[in-house]
């Protein structure tokens, strides 16, 4: 164990930012406009605010105490304040849960490289809305070209976790954060004012509670899990390296709206955008590559450079916002096998990488050739998907709250959330509270739910 070597990010703001750059990445911009798609928009993103606010802060708020307090990665932190329990399976579900997370995610995250190239060739222009369906289609299906794109971030992805994560991570999320905002900020503005968007804006603002079932609920949980790193432990870890002073409850309410804010206005992106240009809203995880290039191609037709700056820009920040998740994604399983099995960090990296192309292989392919081999009636993508971020997060997450809620001594609890007496704390009883009672009871009934007992 390497407690006391432990570096910590340099400032407040370094920490928010890095957590933040774990938080929003594919799962604000790709994911989560197709699943508010798949599930009738407005009526969905009300359940997500509620699963943020009842589920995510205060769950964010835990991990936050587990990593703080333990200094261990999560693999080895409930080892550290839970010795000689069962708990330390929590911290290994995590490790497996980010491995698998990210076997699909790089590959979402390659293609957002294919997109960069092909907007830099001038790969979009003249091309309608059927045009790129057809390109993402014969892209995704190709045999080879996803993979080589695949295995490009999953390296790129190594190369930062062996060359030490915490200097890269602070710094580059400093500046590409702000871009990204601003560049999402301008690409909404344009999305709605495109002719015939005013159907979107209505999808994304009208809830229509009538078409709530248990599928919603469930979907919603899994996305705000997914969207803001949690349920893994990944910001556990990170917390790890959070210095003494670090407000952990300012912290996570800064990350929450930052990664709240990123999601909404991409849907503010897609949706009018999706409407003008006749896309089905429900179409999946194609929805962003599809209607994304069209609203370059048409908010901008009369200015040819802007259109290409403004796409070029977008996809380069997209696999940035990427990259500074998959390396949160990457950190977990390799701090693990660097801290439980003594291996250096660099072959426990080299270990992981590996790992993550066979699996990220099987994924890629899943959409293409190998679209027939199925678990549980869906393919190797969408099964690694739906178990991780609708299952195994959650589940993580659930014991993390009853961890820190029930377990944990009280002591120990509010010393971190008052950074030891230093801070007031005004709302400590109402998120033990929440944490105690409202948190697992929530996350309980929509599993209950799903499986049909209510
Ligand atoms: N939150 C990241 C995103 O929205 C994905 C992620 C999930 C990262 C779980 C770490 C842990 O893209």
């Amino acid at each position: 164990m390497q407690q006391n070597h432990r570096v910590n990010f340099g400032s407040k703001l370094g920490a928010i930012l890095a957590a933040a750059g774990s938080a929003v990445g594919l799962g604000n911009v790709w994911r989560f406009p197709y699943e508010a798609g798949n599930h009738g928009g407005a009526a969905f993103i009300c359940i997500y605010l509620a699963c943020v606010f009842a589920f995510g802060l205060p769950i964010m708020i835990s991990e936050f105490i587990i990593g703080r307090r333990s200094k261990a990665s999560t693999g080895e932190a409930y080892n550290v304040l839970a010795p000689q329990t069962h708990w330390k399976w929590v911290g290994y579900m995590g490790v497996l849960t980010g491995f698998l997370i990210l076997g699909y995610y790089a590959v979402v995250a390659g293609w957002t490289l294919e997109y960069i190239l092909q907007a830099a060739i001038g790969g979009f222009s003249g091309k309608d809305a059927k045009g790129f369906i057809r390109m993402f289609t014969d892209f995704s299906q190709h045999p080879v070209r996803p993979l080589i794109w695949l295995y490009v971030f999953v390296l790129f992805t190594h190369f930062v976790i062996v060359k030490g994560v915490k200097n890269g991570i602070e710094r580059s999320s400093k500046v590409l954060m702000p871009l990204l905002f601003i560049l999402v900020i301008l690409l909404a503005a344009c999305s709605i004012t495109l002719p015939g968007a005013e159907r979107g804006v209505e999808f994304l603002l009208k809830p229509d509670f009538s078409k709530v079932d248990g599928d919603v609920f469930l979907g919603a949980m899994g996305q705000a899990f997914f969207s803001m790193s949690l349920g893994m432990g990944c910001l556990s870890t990170y917390a790890s390296y959070f210095s003494r002073e670090t407000r952990l409850g300012a912290t996570a309410i800064s990350v929450g709206l930052i990664d709240t804010f990123v999601a909404i206005l991409a849907g503010l992106i897609i949706f009018p955008a999706a409407f003008a240009v006749g896309i089905q809203p429900d179409a999946g995880p194609s929805l962003i590559f599809i209607t994304l290039p069209n609203v370059f191609q048409q908010a901008f037709s009369g200015f040819p450079v802007l259109a290409y700056v403004c796409a070029v820009a977008f996809y380069v920040l997209l696999a940035m916002a990427a990259l500074t998740s998959t390396i949160s994604l990457h950190e977990v399983p390799t701090a693990f096998l660097h801290e439980k099995f003594g291996f250096t960090r660099g072959k426990s990296a080299r270990i992981v990488t590996g790992g993550i192309l066979v699996v990220g292989t099987a994924s890629s392919l899943a959409l293409g050739d190998w679209s027939d081999v199925t678990l549980f009636g869906k393919n190797i993508f969408d099964a690694l998907d739906y178990f991780t971020a609708k299952i195994m997060l959650p589940v993580g997450g659930m014991m993390a709250a009853v961890f820190v809620g029930w377990v944990l001594d009280r002591q120990v609890v509010r010393d971190e959330v008052t950074n030891g007496g230093v801070l007031k704390a005004p709302y400590y009883g109402v998120f033990l509270f929440v944490l105690r009672y409202l948190t697992p009871i929530g996350i309980l009934a929509i599993f209950l739910n799903e499986l049909g007992c209510f």
